[in-house]
């Protein structure tokens, strides 16, 4: 039978107590992490959130102070891991050996009585930091991978920064308001989650993506500076650093311009680094348009804590007899290198699955070139060309002795893809990238519109509501694939923590933007409707920005995945382990719905 805690008061956290308390009655509560029972005494070491004490039980026989009576010695001996325990107990300096690994190494409580508050059976798998286990179980078991310290951890910095964020955001003016969750589908993005309508058969409501629509109602609505820590759900693919439910730090400023956004959010990003990491971040942060960074890292969210850029050689290459790049030349690609310093004496079969990352990403094959220590070359082309053609492309990629040059030839976007990614494979494998160095990055001036093969029309590359920057408005006619626009990113080691524009609130602005986009002026009206009527009644030039503030943590608790920060996410099939969410439901609620099931896998129908 457990005990209860009548007429007991917990005094501190187990890590709370420290020498100062030494000599003081304590009473602790928490999970038994470990029990070693040396025979007359017992060894126990006592766990909650804020970290580990240990505890000594010694019976006597004559029950003096300090001193455990037998019956509660021999409650202790039955203490297993995971046990829910109560101690009351007096302070001590450490009688054995001092733990420096423990934040409470110098003490320990001597107990002088005990219950039992709960019984555990033995966990499938040992709660302790760095754990081994397979992801799956933690998973499946996640109340369980919840106790371990460093997920504990991340938690709890989690926690701190968000109220950090609020505690800033509000000094700065800004409002915290909450938007919808149940809202009108507006297909433009990723694919939205449904949630079917029972009050109107037939009709479905739509989870945000974003907020951004209402946020922009809000600046119509005066509200001025609005921010928001909103949950947003996207059905798209999984992958390290995305969740189908995760959470915005979502903002909105009438007003502004580019400069005004990002000034605002640099000094949060700087306040957050100090407060919580101790890290200086200098200001103002790196700025670089889109278009340098996808000739310089051919990625619009580049790592920037190492080198190895992208060097476009089309120029010293055109003449070469060298099919794979002359007809890439001819098609209007390019040909780029990178050089991988160093790594000339790569062994074939490492080149090789390099070649096999970078087919990866569309490559049609991957042409290298190693320079040799004594000066000679190993190479898959350089039979196509003469020694001064092989020359000039050693120089113009910087080679020296002991460098490997890789080139892609394609059309740019592919071939920025390929490269772009093939650095970080690199650096990744030459093991260069320091987890401690933080280089923050904005990207400006993305492109507005973005051409969609599969769709064969424009498509916006951040949103349809994102201002074209003034110089290039005239161009939207002409040319509109040319146009830029007052959109940023900012990027944190590879990362792209955030994103943003300026909004269009001019309608006859917004108008060409739809149609560029293809969308009708009727079609406009039927899915932002409200948003287009309340542009015709006053509306504030305003801009805006969001965070993923999973990726923010996970990126400052240095986690390799989003799922070590957010305390019961998906896999990556979108389903939860724990729970087995998505499940079917009872046919009486689809009844209700109105809604016949079709599965087109009849095996999965129930
Ligand atoms: P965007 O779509 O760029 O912009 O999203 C903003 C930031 O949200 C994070 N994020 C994600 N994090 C985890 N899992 C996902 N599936 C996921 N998708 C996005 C990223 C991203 O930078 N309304 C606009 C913002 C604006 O214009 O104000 C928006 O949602 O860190
Ligand atoms: P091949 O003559 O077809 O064997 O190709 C010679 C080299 O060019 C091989 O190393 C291929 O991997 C490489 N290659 C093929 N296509 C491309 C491409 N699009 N860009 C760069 N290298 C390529």
């Amino acid at each position: 039978m457990a005990e209860t805690m009548k007429g007991l008061k917990r005094t501190h956290r187990c890590a709370e107590i420290s020498e100062q308390n030494i000599g003081e009655t304590v009473t602790l509560m928490g999970w038994v992490q470990k029990n070693r029972n040396k025979g007359g005494i017992i060894f126990l070491d006592l766990r909650d959130r804020s970290g580990i004490v240990q505890i000594i039980f010694e019976t006597s026989e004559e029950n003096s102070a300090g001193y455990i009576d037998k019956e509660g010695f021999a409650k202790a001996e039955k203490l297993r891991s995971e046990f829910v325990i109560a101690v009351t107990g007096t302070v001590e300096k450490r009688g054995g050996a001092e733990n420096a690994g423990l934040k409470t190494g110098t003490i320990e409580v001597r107990a002088t009585s005990l219950r039992i508050l709960s019984e555990a059976e033995t966990p499938p798998f040992p709660i302790e930091a760095d754990s081994k286990t397979k992801e799956e179980l933690r998973l499946k078991y996640r109340y369980l991978d919840l106790r371990r310290p460093d997920i504990q951890h991340n938690l709890m910095v989690r926690s701190h920064v968000v109220n950090s964020i609020r505690n800033f955001l509000s000094e700065e003016g800004f409002l915290e308001i909450e938007t919808p969750i149940l809202n009108r589908s507006t297909p433009e993005g990723a694919r939205d989650y449904l949630v079917p309508s029972r009050v109107h058969p037939g009709t479905f409501y739509a989870l945000p993506q974003s907020p951004q629509l209402f946020k922009q109602l809000l600046m119509c609505s005066g509200y001025d500076r609005y921010y928001q820590i909103a949950k947003c759900f996207r059905d798209e693919d999984l992958r390290a650093d995305r969740q189908p439910e995760f959470t915005q730090v979502d903002m909105e400023l009438s007003f502004v311009d580019v400069d005004d956004v990002i000034d605002v959010n640099e000094r949060l990003l700087q306040k957050l680094f100090q407060e919580h990491l101790g890290v200086e971040v200098p200001l103002p942060m790196q700025r670089m348009t889109w278009q340098e960074a996808m000739d310089r890292f051919g990625s619009d969210k580049p790592d920037i804590r190492f080198g190895m850029e992208l060097v476009n050689v089309s120029e010293v290459v055109k003449d070469v007899d060298f099919i794979v790049f002359k007809s890439a030349l001819e098609n209007g690609g390019t040909v780029r290198g990178i050089n991988a310093k160093g790594q000339g004496e790569m062994p074939r079969k490492k080149i090789d699955a390099l070649v096999d990352f970078a087919k990866d990403f569309g490559a049609k094959g991957l042409a290298y070139l190693a320079i040799q220590p004594d000066g000679t070359y190993k190479s898959s082309f350089t039979k196509f060309m003469t020694e001064e053609q092989t020359a000039a492309l050693v120089a113009a990629m910087d080679g020296e002795k002991g460098d490997l040059l890789l080139f892609a030839a394609d059309k740019n976007k592919v071939v920025w893809d390929v490269l772009g990614n093939l650095r970080l494979e690199i650096a990744r494998n030459m093991g260069i990238l320091e987890k401690e160095e933080y280089r923050f990055l904005w990207i400006t001036e993305f492109p507005l519109l973005e051409w969609d093969e599969e769709e064969n029309r424009y498509v916006a590359m951040h949103h349809p509501f994102t201002m074209p920057m003034e110089e290039d408005l005239a161009l939207l006619d002409t040319d509109p694939g040319k146009v830029r626009a007052k959109a940023y990113d900012c990027v944190l080691n590879g990362v792209e923590l955030g994103g943003g524009s300026v909004r269009i609130y001019q309608s006859d602005v917004q108008e060409k933007m739809f149609e560029k986009l293809g969308i009708g002026t009727e079609e406009a009206y039927e899915k932002f409707g409200f948003l287009l009527n309340a542009f015709k009644y006053g509306v504030p030039p305003h801009a805006g920005l969001a965070f993923g503030l999973d990726r923010l943590i996970m990126l400052m608790v240095q986690a390799e995945n989003i799922r070590e920060v957010i305390a019961f996410p998906k896999v990556k099939d979108a389903s939860c382990l724990m729970s087995e969410a998505p499940n079917v439901v009872d046919p009486k609620q689809l009844e209700e719905l109105e809604i016949k099931l079709d599965l087109k896998n009849k095996d999965t129908e129930v």
